[in-house]
C-alpha cells in the first residue's frame, strides 16, 4: 500500500498537470476580495484533490482553501492549497504550486509541495527527512543575516493594514537581498533546500504553510512565530529559517516590532 506521502505526491502531480493545462489556455480570474484572485484552475484543482483524498481516505477530515473540504470525526486532517500563488498564475508569472499536508492528532506527519513549472516535487515525512525529486535536502549553513538571501510575502486581504514593509526594508538593507516570490509554500520549500535562508510572513493560513513547515523542520531548520513562540498554523505570523539564523532574526524582529530601525528610509529626492 502506498504511504500517505506517496499518495499525496501522486495527487499533487495530477493536480499540477491540470493547472498547467489551464495555464496554456490563458484563463481569466474572478475576485474573492478587492485584490484576492481566484481562477477556474483553483476550483478544478481542489475538486480533483478532494475526490482523490476521499477515494483513498474516506474517514479523514479535509480543510481546503476554496471551501470544498469536509470535517469528519477523525484524528487525521489534510490541509489543501489547490493552487498556491494564484496571482502569479493568473498573470502567467511562472511561480506557483500545489500543496497538501497531513496532520495526525494535531501533529504534522506528511507534506508535499509540487511546482509543475520546474517539475519539482518536495516531500517530507515526520522523522524521515525532506526530499526534492527523491533526493535528500537540507537547509543552508549560512550563519549571518548579512550573508543570507531571504524571502517574504504580502497578503491580498486587508493589505493596507499589513506592517510587513518595515520588515522587508530592514531585511533588504541587511541581507544579500529580500525576495517576494508570491507563493508561500514554495518560499518554505526553498528554505528547506537551502536556496534561501530565512522566510517570514504575516496572515497566512494553515494550508499555505503546513507542508512547508514540516519540510523545513525535517531538513534541519527551525519554525516559530516572529516572537520565537511555538508556531500555531493559524497564528498571525511565521518565521522559518535554517536554525543557525533563528535567534539573530528574532532579535532583529524584536527591534522592528519596537520601531527601532537600523536603516531609515531615504528622503525623497527630486530625480
Ligand atoms: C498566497 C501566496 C502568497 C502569499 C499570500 C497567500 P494564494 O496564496 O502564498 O505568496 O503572500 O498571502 O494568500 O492565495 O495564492 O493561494
Ligand atoms: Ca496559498
Ligand atoms: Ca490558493
Amino acid at each position: 500500500m502506498p504511504s500517505y506521502v506517496e499518495t499525496a505526491a501522486a495527487i499533487a502531480r495530477e493536480s499540477g498537470a491540470l493547472i498547467s493545462e489551464y495555464l496554456k489556455r490563458h484563463i481569466g480570474f474572478e475576485l474573492k476580495g478587492e485584490f484576492d484572485l481566484v481562477t477556474e484552475a483553483d476550483k478544478a484543482s481542489e475538486r480533483l484533490i478532494i475526490e482523490r483524498l476521499h477515494a483513498s481516505f474516506p474517514d479523514h477530515s479535509v480543510v481546503a482553501e476554496e471551501g470544498g473540504g469536509q470535517d469528519r470525526a477523525s484524528e487525521y486532517r489534510w490541509y489543501v492549497d489547490p493552487l498556491d500563488g494564484t496571482t502569479n498564475f493568473a498573470h502567467g508569472f511562472p511561480f506557483f504550486n500545489v500543496t497538501l499536508a497531513l496532520e495526525r492528532a494535531g501533529e504534522l506527519v506528511a507534506g508535499v509541495i509540487f511546482d509543475p513549472v520546474r517539475n519539482e516535487m518536495f516531500t517530507a515525512e515526520r522523522g524521515s527527512g525532506s526530499y526534492l525529486n527523491g533526493q535528500r535536502i537540507r537547509v543552508s549553513k549560512t550563519s549571518r543575516i548579512e550573508n543570507s538571501l531571504v524571502s517574504t510575502g504580502f497578503p491580498s486581504r486587508k493589505r493596507h493594514q499589513n506592517v510587513n514593509i518595515h520588515f522587508f526594508y530592514q531585511l533588504s538593507m541587511l541581507s544579500h537581498g529580500a525576495r517576494r516570490p508570491g507563493a508561500a509554500a514554495l518560499d518554505l520549500a526553498y528554505v528547506a533546500c537551502g536556496r534561501t535562508d530565512i522566510f517570514w510572513e504575516f496572515s497566512l493560513n494553515p494550508w499555505d504553510v503546513a507542508a512547508g513547515v514540516l519540510l523545513v523542520r525535517e531538513a534541519g531548520g527551525a519554525c516559530s512565530d516572529m516572537h520565537g513562540r511555538e508556531l500555531d498554523l493559524r497564528g498571525p505570523h511565521i518565521l522559518a529559517d535554517n536554525g543557525l539564523l533563528h535567534q539573530s532574526t528574532l532579535d532583529l524582529f524584536a527591534e522592528i516590532f519596537a520601531r527601532k530601525y537600523r536603516f531609515q528610509l531615504p528622503e525623497m529626492q527630486p530625480f
